[in-house]
């Protein structure tokens, strides 16, 4: 067992640890809308549910190598509002391709031809065919780290769901170290072990 002291150990490294034992983890692919009205969706992995009430989610939303904030900061920091969609194996390849960077006059969904359909609470659509979908509006930003990153706080205003995802989440995608991915194809369910 090797240990990395943060400070003394080379940055890249760090990130890489983190990257690799913070694992799996969940995908948040944003919808969101500019002031312009074009629609951008891009992944994100530095996300999680911290509290069901109110439900509140966080996203870490970094910086483009030139120190531009991404589309999906941009766009939230402007509006106020995004939509996260859970990821299934389907949309696997999709997803992973709105990671490349597109110019914001650009539509990834568009590009890349992935079909959107109307939100309820929120104006940016939500991704068709995915097994949830959660509108949310910001709450705040905190800026955080030397980049420094975005840390979005969002309160949950809606929840589209296929009622199935309730008895078991096979089939979705989480993010792993590097470019790999892990899809949930086994469920331990731990009273089943009795
Ligand atoms: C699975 C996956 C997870 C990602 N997670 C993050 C993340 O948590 N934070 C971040 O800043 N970028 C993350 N990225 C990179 C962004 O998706 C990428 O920079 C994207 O081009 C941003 O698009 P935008 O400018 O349209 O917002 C991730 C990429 C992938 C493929």
């Amino acid at each position: 067992m090797k240990v990395a002291k943060v400070g003394e150990t080379d940055q890249k490294l760090i990130s890489k640890l983190i990257f690799n034992t913070v694992v799996p983890r969940p995908i948040a692919w944003i919808t969101t809308v500019s002031n312009e009205g074009v629609v951008n969706l891009a992944p994100f992995s530095f996300y999680n549910a911290v509290t069901t009430k109110p439900p509140i989610v966080v996203v870490s939303i970094g910086k483009r190598k030139d120190g531009t904030r991404k589309d999906t900061g941009r766009n939230i920091r402007e509006t106020g509002e995004f939509v996260i969609n859970v990821v299934s194996e389907e949309f696997l390849n999709k997803m992973v391709e709105t990671g490349n960077d597109f110019p914001p006059e650009e539509s990834e969904a568009e590009k890349i031809g992935i079909a959107l359909e109307p939100s309820l609470m929120v104006k940016p659509p939500r991704v068709k065919g995915v097994p949830a979908a959660l509108e949310c509006r910001c709450q705040e930003i905190v800026e955080i780290g030397d980049t420094p990153m975005d840390l979005v706080i969002g309160e949950v205003v809606a929840i589209h769901y296929e009622p199935s995802i309730l008895e078991t989440q096979k089939g979705i995608v989480g993010r792993l170290g590097g470019k790999r991915y892990c899809i949930v194809r086994e469920e331990i369910n731990i009273s089943d072990l009795d």
